[in-house]
């Protein structure tokens, strides 16, 4: 017999960044962080896992390819679902699983992203999400206290974010077993549905460090990243939280840029320093502050995560179009230029 699960689960964009670890084997934060979490039809990966008693080890393929499931990260997360995996009764195949039985049952797991992994946008947190939420499904096991955030996160920091849909925050914690540093739904994703996401794809290319190695070197050298999670992060959680809750669309924007920024010059302050945006990302965020000042356009948000790509928000449909619009002709999709913009939350704009 084989008993199987699928689920799927969604990228999620940081609207106040988590940049720095204070414990790196628990993935525990140095800073809350805030972010929104995307509509599944886009940037999502979709999980398969299966046991049965002809397994004779855990396998995982990912887009189709066999990876090593040795790394401390799948190891942890798939340890702490073991330990909490109830009963599982399958009447019509006539299986019975008893949840001391799954320590030696094995599992296959099959995950695909539904965009391109070479277009440079971050898969690990809608990875690590459906990975969790899947086995915690097939294995039987109840969500309790924000537990499988918890255990989503020791995959990747930002991927406990993505258990939940709409606005989440991950709250720090004290503990240090990381108990408490769990995801928390901040609204759902029917609250302020207006808003309209935009990733416009500046470069392809895989980033040169990636978070791990480069917010450990942020930890290790920048004073600006001690001074922003203690000083500036714990007001400004507050304040997003506000502007969430109100739909404010103005603070909105200006917390989500200035974090952005912030986050970026802490990289800069990192020795050796850090850069993930490139030329275009800066042209871009340009475009957006000139666009922000003019009277005529309604304010838009930008924010980069750690690559040159630009998430643009925008308050609706309609102001989305035209900011499209006016990407598309300051980049014009030429050979040369990489630019392409996937619009999220509705693909008819
Ligand atoms: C810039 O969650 O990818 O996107 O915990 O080491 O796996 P690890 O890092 P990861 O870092 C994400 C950093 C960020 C900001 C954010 O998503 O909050």
């Amino acid at each position: 017999w084989v008993l199987m699960a699928t689920a799927r689960a969604p990228t999620n964009i940081a609207l106040i960044k988590y940049w720095g670890k204070r414990d790196e084997a628990l993935i525990l934060p140095t800073n809350d962080s805030i972010s929104v979490t995307l509509d599944p039809d886009h940037l999502s990966a979709t999980t398969t896992v299966a046991v049965s008693p002809s397994f004779k080890q855990d396998r995982m393929w990912l887009n189709g390819k066999e990876i090593s499931l040795s790394g401390g990260r799948y190891q942890n997360c798939l340890r702490e679902i073991r330990k909490r995996a109830g009963d599982v009764e399958d009447e019509k195949k006539g299986v019975r699983i008893k949840k001391e039985d799954w320590e030696k049952l094995h599992l296959h797991i099959a995950s695909y992203n539904n965009f391109p992994t070479a277009a440079g946008l971050a898969s690990s947190a809608a990875g690590f999400a459906c990975l969790v939420f899947t086995l915690a499904k097939l294995m039987n096991v109840k969500e309790e206290n924000g537990d499988l955030s918890a255990i989503a996160r020791q995959g990747s920091g930002s991927a406990c974010r993505s258990m939940y849909g709409g606005f989440v925050k991950w709250t720090m914690g004290n503990d240090a077993d990381g108990s408490d540093s769990i995801a928390v739904q901040l609204a759902s994703n029917t609250h302020w549905d207006d808003l309209v996401i935009i990733v416009a794809v500046v470069s392809s290319k895989q980033k040169e460090t990636s978070s791990t190695t480069g917010m450990r070197g942020s930890v290790e050298t920048s004073p600006l990243l001690q001074y922003r999670a203690k000083t500036v992060v714990p007001s400004r959680v507050l304040q997003m939280e506000e502007a969430i809750k109100s739909c404010d669309f103005a603070s909105l924007v200006g917390l989500t840029c200035a974090d952005s920024n912030q986050f970026h010059a802490v990289c800069l302050d990192t020795s050796p320093p850090i850069f993930y945006m490139n030329d275009t990302s800066r042209r871009i965020i340009s475009l957006v502050e000139r666009w922000n000042r003019s009277e005529v356009s309604p304010q838009v948000a930008y924010t980069f995560d750690a690559g040159p790509n630009a998430v643009l928000i925008a308050p609706n449909r309609k102001v989305a179009g035209l900011l499209l619009q006016r990407l598309l002709f300051q980049f014009p999709p030429l050979p040369d230029n990489e630019l392409a913009s996937y619009i999220l939350g509705d693909k008819s704009i």
